[in-house]
């Protein structure tokens, strides 16, 4: 079982270029690459808009991630509309707070934070499915359910409540893989039995070693997760990225 991950596309349509990024260029390669990749399913772990929630964003990439051919879950993220995403692309191409999926008897878990912190039942809902069973899990949520040692994410854009979420994780002693976005960093982050991978943005990258906010670099990338019976691995593929304009 492959899967694909891409987060955080930011997309502003009609020209507009945030950061001097084509982020509907950097979103059309993704795919393109992605295509490539045979790929079973794709999770879209949020921030398709570049700030507040559009349709018409959603209305432009429905037909470029059909594209790809294979099915496809967006978790939304901060910058998203659970309401939008199904208005655009159906019913089907989102989720109400939580999902459970198998896939080639994985579990997989999702959970919508797109309210940047997560309410009682979801938190109730994840304590269940934890406490269900003994074999390891994968979470998709595109907050990161801790601190990743990125400064200024960590101090203005953490998930509020990121302790409950994490004392779940840890108290159910389940061997998590957590796979998030919204930091816009490629880092790895274990504590005990959960391992947290936290995927590049099709934007641009955040600096880990400032207090403010400071563009690393505007590579872009998607992450391939390969699952079998008794492993799990994963990359990192790095694309150009399509940065048109100098900023002053
Ligand atoms: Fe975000």
């Amino acid at each position: 079982m492959r899967l694909g991950i891409l987060n955080d596309l930011h997309i502003a349509l009609n020209g507009e270029f945030s950061h001097g990024v084509d982020t509907c260029q950097n979103t059309l390669d993704v795919l393109a690459a992605m295509k490539t990749e045979r790929l079973d399913r794709i999770y879209l772990l949020g921030d398709i808009c570049l700030q507040d929630p559009s349709i018409e964003t959603y209305e432009w990439l429905m037909p470029h991630l059909h594209e790809v051919g294979v099915p496809f879950c967006i978790v939304p993220g901060n910058h998203d509309s659970v309401s939008l995403i199904k208005a655009a692309a159906g019913v089907d191409a989102t989720f109400d707070e939580y999902q459970r999926d198998i896939l080639d008897d994985h579990t997989i878990l999702c959970l919508d934070s797109s309210k940047s912190q997560l309410n009682n039942a979801q938190l109730e809902w994840l304590h269940q499915q934890l406490n269900a069973g003994s074999g390891p899990v994968v979470l998709f949520i595109h907050h990161p359910p801790t601190t990743l040692a990125v400064p200024y994410m960590d101090a203005r854009h953490s998930l509020s409540g990121r302790e409950d979420l994490m004392r779940i994780c840890l108290k159910s002693g389940r061997r998590m893989m957590v796979f998030c976005g919204h930091y816009h960093v490629d880092k790895v982050v274990i504590e005990d039995n959960v391992t947290i991978f936290s995927t590049p943005s099709c934007y641009c990258q955040i600096a880990s070693h400032t207090d403010e906010f400071l563009v690393d670099h505007y590579r872009i990338g998607y992450r391939i997760i390969e699952l079998s019976h008794r492993s799990l691995t994963t990359e990192v593929r790095y694309l150009t990225g399509n940065k048109v304009l100098q900023m002053s």
